[in-house]
Order: structure tokens, then sequence, then C-alpha cells
């Protein structure tokens, strides 16, 4: 999860792998341990070497010795002048273990890079500076550590020749550390003196810690039994696509996340609940009879039953959840802030569903693990959060298994990921709420009313003449004996959305209610007429998701602002003026309009009288007036 594809690590099959992270900056000594292990672990080659004994008589900071900091900071150096690259990860290995280190970049490590290095890692190593002790940043690193999953803390306490190898510095920093970490569901935590410059305890055992008995640090990650093992979770199959390449062959392709499967296996598909059996294991090197996490197959089934793109495959006596509502820790990655209503793409596994976060329950203060109060959500920060997606989601809690509980957000428009998140549990209200079947459906309600319903949304700056023409064309289908109701910004803020301000997330919420309100009336058969200012693209087009692009109008009540200023019906603007409102829409605070609306009135140019016209011209060649 997490990241960008480019810096994705293989997903390679690999049973003895070791994960891990670093967390600390470069002052607590993190370059220089990467650097060390590299080198003492004989995994940096000998014309690094070379170059590095030249770097460091020239450039370092130890003298003769060789500066390891140097060899990272220089990858470093190399990536910062790139493109950013959030993550980099790192690959040695030892007689005994491979290891993977993700790398996170930046003296100061943000919440989003360290998540995305958090996110694939079973084990962190929390850099400690012995002369500083517990920071606020080994409290921060530690808390999104537990928060991605990871359960093995290696607590290194670095620098210990600079305290002069003293044990009471180190037992009081364990101490510390370990009260502070009590509550963070770790499984294991070791602490270990080390000195990463002069090498003590980090791939050999020091003689100048000699009050220290337990295993250097290599040593420990050599042996630290981490049963991650997602070959033995539940099996969860995300279909990433159908390949049917001839009538006689249909399988699904894609990548066991977890668990392991045999030809001849029961399976169910999670949202529909159709079952069969597995037919066969296809792969490029011939069939299988058996597949598990990590393995990139094509399964074909028993039976011909729909299956299609972000489809999970489980075992029946195993299925994942499957609702439209969950808990989630969300972390936003974002200049721009969350907004909650508004549409957002959620990519969890294969799957790609439209959503919104419904509501923020609290935000953590990622220093102190606080809970705050919230109404959005800045860059670099984390919440647990009510998500709602349009269709149901397939999903497992995050610590159940952390490929199928976590998602990633998506700006629809941008295509920028400004999310990530990690699903705690299903809301009951979704999981225990089916939808009641109604027997007369909106084609007969529409059909008796003899006509088409739609919704004709009137979209402009406030004072644009929005409700005028609005209030123009209901009158003239009223008088057409068409049955409409009209939804008007000024009336609905004085009763349903009483509660709701001109914040953006406030006008997202506003938007989002009147969607959907008017999606129950056309539902019923109505012509329904909204006049809001809508500021926001996203928001117009998800009421638009709502009912359908064919039985949705947006009309753009094209006035310049100067006008609107000048014709100032409520007198709002000489408000603005005085500095009496704040957020006021097209002065400080954005209005986006439409690209490409379906009727464009330009108000300077036309009466409002000829505009009506031009709307209801619109619904004729829409064949909604039509009979
Ligand atoms: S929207 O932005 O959320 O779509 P809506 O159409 O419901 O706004 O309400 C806008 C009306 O509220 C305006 O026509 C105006 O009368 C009033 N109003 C009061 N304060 C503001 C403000 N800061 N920005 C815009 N409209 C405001």
């Amino acid at each position: 999860m997490l990241t960008n594809p480019t810096t994705e690590p293989v997903p390679a099959r690999t049973k003895d792998q070791l994960r891990f992270i670093t967390c600390g900056s470069v002052d607590d000594g993190k370059s220089t341990l990467i650097g060390r292990l590299l080198h003492d672990s004989k995994m940096i080659y000998h014309d690094q070497l070379m170059v590095l004994q030249r770097d460091s008589i020239k450039h370092g900071s130890t003298g003769n010795d060789i500066d390891f900091a140097l060899l990272v900071d220089g990858l470093e150096a190399e990536r910062e002048q790139g493109i950013t690259i959030d993550v980099a990860y790192r690959f040695f290995t030892t007689s005994r273990r491979s290891f993977m280190v993700a790398d996170t970049p930046g003296h100061e490590q943000y919440t989003r890079n360290m998540a995305t290095g958090a996110s694939h890692a079973q084990l962190a190593i929390i850099l400690i500076d012995a002369r500083k002790g517990v920071m606020v940043q080994t409290r921060r690193h530690t808390f999104i550590c537990s928060l991605l999953g990871i359960r093995h803390i290696v607590l290194a306490v670095n620098k210990i020749d600079l305290v002069a190898y003293n044990k009471e510095c180190f037992d009081r920093i364990t101490r510390d550390y370990l009260a502070f970490a009590a509550g963070l569901n770790f499984t294991s935590i070791a602490p270990i003196p080390i000195s990463a410059r002069y090498g003590d305890n980090v791939v050999d055992r020091s003689a100048r810690v000699n009050w220290y008995h337990g295993p250097c640090l290599l040593e420990y990650l050599e042996s630290i039994d981490i049963q991650s093992g997602t070959a033995s979770q539940a099996f969860r199959f995300p279909v990433q696509w159908v390949n049917r390449p001839n009538p006689d062959f249909r399988g699904y392709a894609g990548s066991v996340a977890s668990g392991r499967i045999s030809v001849g296996d029961e399976i169910i598909v999670a949202a529909s609940g159709r079952t069969t059996q597995v037919k066969r294991i296809v792969t490029h090197d011939g069939d299988l009879v058996g597949a598990e996490a990590g393995d990139a197959v094509t399964i074909t089934l028993e039976d011909e039953i729909d299956i299609g793109r972000g489809d999970v495959l489980s075992r029946p006596d195993e299925r994942p959840r499957v609702s439209d509502q969950f808990a989630a820790y969300v972390i936003w990655m974002d200049k721009e802030p969350l907004a909650p209503g508004r549409n957002y793409v959620l990519r969890i596994g294969s799957q790609t569903i439209s959503s919104s976060i419904a509501a923020i329950r609290h935000r953590i203060d990622v220093n102190t693990s606080e809970h705050l109060a919230a109404r959005t959500l800045s860059l670099n920060e984390i919440a647990f959060c009510d998500v709602a997606t349009t269709m149901p989601a397939v999903f497992d809690p995050y610590d159940v298994n952390r490929k199928t509980g976590s998602f990633i957000i998506i700006d629809r428009y941008t295509n920028r990921t400004v999310g990530a998140g990690m699903i705690a549990f299903p809301l009951r209200r979704a999981t225990n709420i089916a939808r009641q079947a109604l027997t007369v459906d909106r084609r007969e309600r529409a059909a008796l009313k003899n006509q088409k319903p739609c919704i004709i949304w009137f979209t402009g700056l406030s004072g644009a003449g929005k409700s005028t023409i609005a209030n123009l064309v209901d009158q003239k289908l009223f008088a057409m004996s068409r049955h409409t109701m009209l939804l008007d910004g000024d009336n609905l803020r004085h009763a349903l959305n009483v509660d709701l301000g001109f914040s953006e997330a406030d006008r997202a919420e506003n938007i989002r209610r009147v969607g959907e309100v008017a999606k129950l009336m056309a539902d019923s058969g109505l012509i329904v007429i909204c006049s809001f200012i809508s500021p926001s693209k996203p928001e117009r087009d998800r009421v638009r998701s709502l009912v359908g692009k064919e039985e949705f109008i947006e009309v753009f009540v094209d006035t310049p602002i100067e006008e609107c200023a000048r014709r100032d019906p409520k007198g709002l603007y000489s408000k603005v003026k005085s500095g009496e409102i704040k957020n006021f829409s097209g002065v400080d605070s954005c209005y986006e309009a439409p690209t490409t609306p379906d009727v464009h009135l330009r108000t300077m140019e036309q009466t409002p009288e000829h505009s009506a016209e031009a709307v209801l011209d619109v619904l004729m060649a829409r064949s909604i007036l039509a009979g």
C-alpha cells in the first residue's frame, strides 16, 4: 500500500526475508548505521568502498576513518536531485537471512514517507541518540510504526561511545521507552546499546559494552522469529483482470495476497456470495496444483460465474468483510486538506471505488498520541474516520491482513495519491442494514406523473441570478403541468442544513445532502430544480453520478464577479468589503466554474426570461419534456 508503483519493492517469494525500517534522523546516526550494516556484513562492493575511503578523507567528519554516513547520504543526495522517490529499498543478504531495509529520505521524516516505508516492514529499528534519550520524534516514529502494524521493535541506543559506554544511561532510556510504548501493542521490544560509528554491537559484539550480554544488532535481526507468514493467513485473491483469450478459456489473473489454495478447493466470490471450485491454477510455466501468498497466477473455475476486476476470491468459511461503511485510520498526504463529504477514489487491492470520508471521529497528535477534535486534515496528519463507499467494498481489518486491510485515496481530478488508510472495522450500521426492495419502482412513479424525472442543477456565484432563473424555469414547467420541486441554497440553509457554514468541508456536506435529497425526489418522479453556488466541481460531479449524466442538467449561470458585486441583491458583497463576511465564494473562497456545462447562461448578454427559455430548450432537446 501507500506508495507510487515505481518505489514498490519487488514482491518476491522470500520465505526468510526480514523487511525492516530504520527510524531516526541523520543526526541520530541513521545513515551511519545503515552504512555500517552494509559494510560490516560485507555488502558494500569493493569499488564503492574505495570511493568511500577517498570521500571520507575529503569530506567526512571522522578523520581517516570511513564515514559511513557519506555512503547513504550520497545516495540520498542523488535521490533528492531526481524527482522525489519517497522510499528507497536496500537489499542485503547474510548466510542466515536476506533483508530488505526501507530507507526514508530527508533529514526530517514526514509521516507520509515514514508510513510508506513502515507499511511493508515487519520490524522497526528505532534509533536514539544516547545523549538525548527519548525525543518527540521517537514517539512519533514509534506511534506510526504501531499504527502501520509493525509488531517488533529494536531500540538501538546509538552513540553509546559518546556517553562513555554508560550502563545507567542505557537503562534509563530503555525504561523511558518501555513506559511510553507499553500501550502500543508491540510483541517484542529489544533494546541494544550500539555505536554505529565504531561498529560496537552492530555486526560484531563489542567488548567495550561489557555489561550488555544480549545479541548484537545483526545477530538479532538474523535470528528474530517473525511469524508474519502471509501464507498461513486466510486465502485472499483479489482479481486483477479477467483473462479471456478465446471463448474456451476464462481465467482470473492476480497475485495471491495471503493464504494458499489448491485445485479442487471450494471458493466463494466475497461480494456476490457465489461459490464454486478451483479448476486449474495456470502460470507461464505450466499448471500448478496449489498457489500461495505472493504467487502470480491465473485461476480458472468449475462454474461460469460473473467475476470482474476488483472481486476477491476467498474460502467460504473465511470470508472477508463486505460493507459500504467502515472505520479507518487515514493518513493525509496532500497539500490540499481533506474535505469530508467530498468524493474521492478509494483503491483497496484491485478494487477502485468511489467514496468519501463521512466523518472525522478524531485526529491523533502523533507526537503525544492524544485525540483531538478535527473537521479537516492537513498534510501529514492522521485521523480516525468513518469512510463511506458508493458500493460495497471487500476488505479485512488491517490488523488481520495488511494487504486487504489497507487502501489509498486518490483525487479523481489530479490523480494524485492524497491519503492512505488502514481499516479498523466495518460499521455495524452498514453491515446490519440491508437495502429494502421497494415494489413500486422509480419508473412507475415517473410514469404516473407522465414525465421523465431529472435534476436541473444551477451553479454560479452568489448574486449571479441562479435563484431568479431557477424560479422562472419552475414557473414555466408548472404552467406546463409538470411535477417539479425547487431546492434553493438560502432556503435549505434555514432548515435541513442549518448546522452548516461556509468552510470547504461544510459546503461539501451541504451539496452532499442536497444531492441525496434531490435524488430521492427524482426517484419519486419529480423534475428537481436545484440552485446552489456549489463551488466545487467534484461535489457537483458526485451529484451527477447519483442519478447518471442523462438525468443531470448542469446550468452554469455565468456572471462576472464585478457584476454580481454591482447587483449585490442581498447586500452581501458590501459586507464582504467591510470584512463582515469571510470565505465568500469568488472573493476569498474559490469557485470552480464548470468546463462543459449542459447549459451556459451569460447573464450579461441575455435577460432572465431568455435564460429560462434556453434551459427549457435543452430539456426539449433531451426529450425530457417530450410527451
Ligand atoms: S454553497 O457554496 O454551499 O453551495 P449555498 O448555495 O448553499 O452555498 O448558499 C449560498 C448563499 O448563502 C448565498 O447565496 C448567500 O446568500 C449566502 N451566504 C452567506 N455567506 C456566504 C459566503 N461566505 N459565501 C457564499 N454565500 C454566502
